[in-house]
C-alpha cells in the first residue's frame, strides 16, 4: 500500500516534469536558444575556410580557448570543456546563442583530455596521464569538491590522451582508455602490459586510494593502438574509434614496400556491452586493417578494404593468422585521419566523429567532422549501414577547404563533440593553435 502510494506520485511528478521541460535537464528558455551566425569579438582565424555539406550551417561561437578537449553539457545547460594544460571550464550559454560567461571549474595544469559526467549530473571524472580523478560536481554554481582518485598507476607517457565515459544507463561504471607507447609498442602483445587496451571500473567498489589501472578492473578489448574515442550506441553498448598507425611498410621475401599512405586504416571497433568483460584482441601490434584506398599498393595480394595484414608475413605468422585471432574493425576509416570523439545524433541513426587531422600523409587528410550512418539490426544491436569493406562508408559535415595542404595546427583540428542538450545544434571544439568551439547545425 506505501510503496504503491509512493510509485503513484512519481509518475505523476515524472510526468508533470515531463510536461514543463520539453527535453531532460533543460528549461524551456534554453530549449529555445537561437543558434547565433556570429558571436560578438569572436572572429575566424583567416588561416583556414571551412565547408559544410549540403543541409548543415556551421558558426564560431569562441575563441582563445586554451587546447580544448572534452566537451559536455552539465544538467544545468553549462558547457563544461577540458582545456589541456589549464584545467576544466564552464562556460553559460546566453539569450543570443553565444557564450555570455565563463568560469574556472578546476584549476590544474596536469588535466589534458578526458571529461566525462554522471549520469545524474552530480560527479565529474577528469583525467590526466597516469590518473583519473572524481568531484563532486554542482551545476548551479558550477563548483567541483571532494576530489577523490579512481584510477592511479597508469602508464604516464606515451599516447597520452585517457578518454573517460560513463554509461548513461549505469553509473557505477568508469570506462578508461590508455594507447600504447608510440607507433609500435611490441610488449602489448600482452594485454597486462597495461597499455592499447581498454578498461572498465566499477565506481560503488572504488577502493580507498582508486584502483590500480593495470591489475584492477576488466578489460573492453585489447590490442587497440589508441582508441581515443568512446562512443555509447542506444543499447549503451561501446564502440570505439582507433588512431592506428604511422610509416607502415609490407615485407615479402625480402622485399619492403612503403604502404602507409592509405595504410593501415583507422578503425570503428564493437566493443560491446561495459558490464561485461570483453578480451578479445583486436589485432595490435601486429595485424593491421587495409584502408579506404589502401589495397593497390599491395602488389602481392589482392586484398579488400577492412582485412587485416601483418607487415612482415613469415611461416608462423601471416595474414591468415590475422584473420584467425584478431577481430577487425566494424568499418575502416582514412588512414591518418586521427579520430578523437564521437557521438549519435537523437535517434541513433548516424555517428558524428571528429577527425584532427594528419601528420604522416602527403596530401594531409583529417581536419574534418564526418558522419558515419547506422541501422539497427533485427536483434535490436546498432551497426554501421555500410559493410566492413565500404570505401565510403562515412562522409564528410564540415571540413577545412584544400585539406591536403593542411599541417600541423594551421587548420580546423576538431576534438570534443557535444550535442545542446534539446539536440538543436552539436558543440565540435578545436585546439589548434587557437582554441575554438564551433557550433555545427541542420539549417
Ligand atoms: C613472425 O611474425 C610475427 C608477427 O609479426 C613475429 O612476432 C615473429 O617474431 C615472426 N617470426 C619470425 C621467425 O620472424
Ligand atoms: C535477422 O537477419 C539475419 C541476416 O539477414 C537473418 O539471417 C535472420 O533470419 C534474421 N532473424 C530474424 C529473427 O528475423
Amino acid at each position: 500500500m506505501h510503496w504503491f502510494t509512493t510509485l503513484t506520485a512519481a509518475v505523476a511528478f515524472a510526468g508533470s516534469a515531463a510536461f514543463a521541460h520539453p527535453e531532460p535537464g533543460v528549461s524551456p528558455r534554453q530549449a529555445a536558444t537561437p543558434i547565433p551566425s556570429s558571436c560578438p569579438g569572436v572572429t575566424a582565424r583567416t588561416q583556414y575556410r571551412l565547408s559544410a555539406a549540403t543541409g548543415w550551417k556551421y558558426a564560431l561561437v569562441a575563441s582563445g580557448l586554451t587546447k580544448p578537449r572534452g566537451v559536455l553539457f552539465d544538467t544545468a545547460g553549462h558547457l563544461l570543456v577540458l582545456e589541456a594544460g589549464k584545467g576544466l571550464t564552464a562556460h553559460t550559454i546566453g539569450s543570443d546563442g553565444c557564450i555570455s560567461s565563463s568560469k574556472t571549474v578546476i584549476a590544474t595544469s596536469q588535466l589534458n583530455h578526458g571529461l566525462a559526467l554522471s549520469p545524474d549530473g552530480k560527479t565529474v571524472y577528469v583525467s590526466a596521464p597516469g590518473t583519473a580523478w572524481s568531484f563532486d560536481y554542482d551545476a548551479t554554481t558550477q563548483t567541483a569538491t571532494n576530489q577523490k582518485v579512481i584510477v592511479k598507476d597508469m602508464y604516464p607517457g606515451g599516447h597520452s590522451t585517457r578518454t573517460l565515459a560513463v554509461p548513461p544507463n549505469n553509473p557505477n561504471l568508469l570506462i578508461v582508455s590508455l594507447g600504447s607507447n608510440g607507433n609500435i609498442d611490441s610488449p602489448t602483445e600482452k594485454k597486462e602490459t597495461g597499455r592499447a587496451i581498454v578498461k572498465v571500473f566499477d565506481l560503488s567498489k572504488t577502493p580507498s586510494g582508486g584502483y590500480s589501472y593495470n591489475t584492477q578492473g576488466w578489460y573492453l578489448g585489447y590490442g587497440l593502438r589508441n582508441e581515443i574515442a568512446i562512443v555509447f550506441d542506444g543499447n549503451n553498448e561501446v564502440w570505439g574509434v582507433e588512431n592506428s598507425g604511422d610509416q607502415l611498410a609490407r615485407t615479402v621475401n625480402g622485399r619492403s614496400v612503403d604502404v602507409h599512405i592509405d595504410n593501415p586504416a583507422e578503425e570503428l571497433n564493437y566493443l560491446g556491452d561495459p558490464s561485461k568483460s570483453n578480451e578479445n584482441w583486436y589485432g595490435y601490434p601486429t595485424c593491421w586493417t587495409i584502408g579506404p584506398g589502401g589495397t593497390s599498393v599491395f602488389a602481392d595480394k589482392a586484398f579488400k578494404v577492412g582485412q587485416q595484414f601483418v607487415q612482415a608475413p613469415n611461416t608462423t605468422f601471416n595474414d591468415d593468422s590475422c584473420a584467425q585471432k584478431s577481430v577487425p574493425p566494424r568499418l575502416a576509416i582514412q588512414a591518418h585521419s586521427a579520430p578523437i570523439d564521437g557521438k549519435f545524433d537523437k535517434e541513433f541513426a548516424n555517428m558524428y566523429v571528429s577527425l584532427h587531422g594528419s601528420w604522416n600523409r602527403q596530401p594531409a587528410t583529417g581536419y574534418k567532422v564526418i558522419q558515419i550512418p547506422f541501422t539497427t539490426l533485427n536483434d535490436s544491436r546498432y551497426d554501421p549501414v555500410a559493410s566492413q569493406d565500404t570505401v565510403n562508408g562515412y562522409s564528410d559535415i564540415l571540413w577545412t577547404q584544400n585539406e591536403g595542404s593542411c599541417s600541423g595546427n594551421t587548420c580546423l583540428r576538431p576534438t570534443g563533440i557535444a550535442w545542446h542538450p534539446d539536440f538543436s545544434r552539436m558543440y565540435v571544439a578545436s585546439d589548434g593553435s587557437v582554441g575554438e568551439l564551433y557550433i555545427l547545425y541542420k539549417a
